[in-house]
């Protein structure tokens, strides 16, 4: 049995996985940052390095304790730079060490792996041929369309992603970090007509959101009104189902035209804000209207995962994806591959 390990440092989570052959979880653990970049509303990225390399040796001995992987996947962008080499460095090292087979992963390419993925040790599901996959995160607002091999990003935020303008606008709140989870708990007892923000107007066909708009308009409401100062509970849940319902209906709004045009079998959602109840159940209300199957991933497996990450190097090997542990680097931006990965990849092919 083909065993990966799976490495994941692009911020504030350390993570591992191991896998089997078909994708079964066989261990998996993780170690966050959380109660570190609280004090400071948001992750900092010099002490996001320092806490992974705290954590990942633990994660890493306790991963190998009895295990013998022959592939090493780890997370080589988009991220913190600084974190993403902690994960880079040891991976590289190991597999250096015991001339293991090695893959980079996009981070990105992870997360969409999550939805197909259970950590109750069944094997992975295969995706069908075609898939729309959105994918929302602290980092990360896209849509993608996977047709077999071939990826292509289809919609973007123009500027910040949807879980970081419900941070942004829970720490104006006076909400812990991360204000997500928060804002989706206070919203349940909510009225989300309470507040209607206006949808940003993008002059083009693209699909792309934007959640800048929405922040500072949210934030200028909070003040006007004092929610952040007012023991009106109400209110307070009126607002975050408002706001929440607000980041749904942008990140929902192109999927009829991506549907028409482009007929997937499958409609995937991932990333942090995946386990939002609003967008988990907006989406399956879709799904249902347009007749096409809806997959959500599990709520553990919608945070950065080393799991995720293992599942994504197994197919990126598959389809004759290699790299070198001693060229290997890090990227930071939003792109496919990191510099010269291809030129490594076509010279190793
Ligand atoms: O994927 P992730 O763990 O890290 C990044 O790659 O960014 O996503 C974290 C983001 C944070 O912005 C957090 O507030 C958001 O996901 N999030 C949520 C929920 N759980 C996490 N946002 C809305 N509702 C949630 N239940
Ligand atoms: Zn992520």
């Amino acid at each position: 049995m083909l065993i990966t390990l799976g490495i994941e440092t692009s911020c504030d989570e350390s993570a591992v996985a191991l896998l089997g052959s078909e994708g079964e979880v066989l261990f998996h653990r993780l170690s966050s940052q959380i109660p570190a970049h609280a004090p400071y509303g948001g992750v900092v990225p010099e002490l996001a390095s320092r806490e992974h390399l705290k954590a990942l040796p633990l994660l890493l001995r306790e991963a190998l304790d009895g295990a013998q992987p022959q592939l090493i996947a780890v997370t080589t962008g988009p991220g913190l730079v600084g974190s993403l080499l902690v994960g880079i460095r040891c991976a590289a090292a190991l597999a250096w060490a015991r001339s293991l087979a090695f893959v980079g992963v996009n981070h990105l390419e992870g997360h969409r792996a999550s939805p197909f993925l259970s950590l109750d040790g069944r094997p992975a599901r295969i995706p069908p041929d075609r898939v729309l996959a959105l994918v929302a995160s602290g980092g990360h607002s896209s849509w993608y369309l996977d047709v077999g091999e071939e990826s292509r990003m289809l919609a973007r935020t123009r500027d910040d992603a949807a879980g970081e303008c419900l941070d942004k606008v829970g720490k104006v709140l006076g909400l812990p970090y991360p204000a997500g989870p928060v804002i989706d708990r206070l919203a349940r007892g909510g009225d989300p007509g309470r507040f209607a923000f206006r949808r940003p107007k993008i002059r083009d066909q693209s699909g792309d959101f934007s959640f800048s708009g929405l922040k500072s308009a949210a934030i200028r409401l909070i003040r006007a009104e004092k929610i952040d100062d007012t023991g009106d509970e109400q209110l307070r849940a009126d607002f975050a189902a408002s706001i929440e319902a607000a980041v749904v209906g942008q990140l929902l709004d192109p999927i009829n035209g991506f549907v028409r045009e482009h007929d997937p079998e499958l409609i995937t959602l991932s990333g942090g804000v995946a386990a939002n109840t609003a967008l988990r159940q907006g989406l399956l209300d879709a799904g249902r209207r347009l007749g096409i199957e809806v997959l959500l991933p599990e709520k553990a497996l919608t945070t950065d995962n080393g799991v995720m990450i293992a599942r994504a190097g197994q197919l990126a090997w598959a389809r004759g994806e290699r790299h070198d542990p001693r060229r290997i680097d890090a990227f930071s931006r939003k792109i496919w591959h990191p510099p010269g990965m291809r030129k490594i990849l076509e010279a190793r092919r």
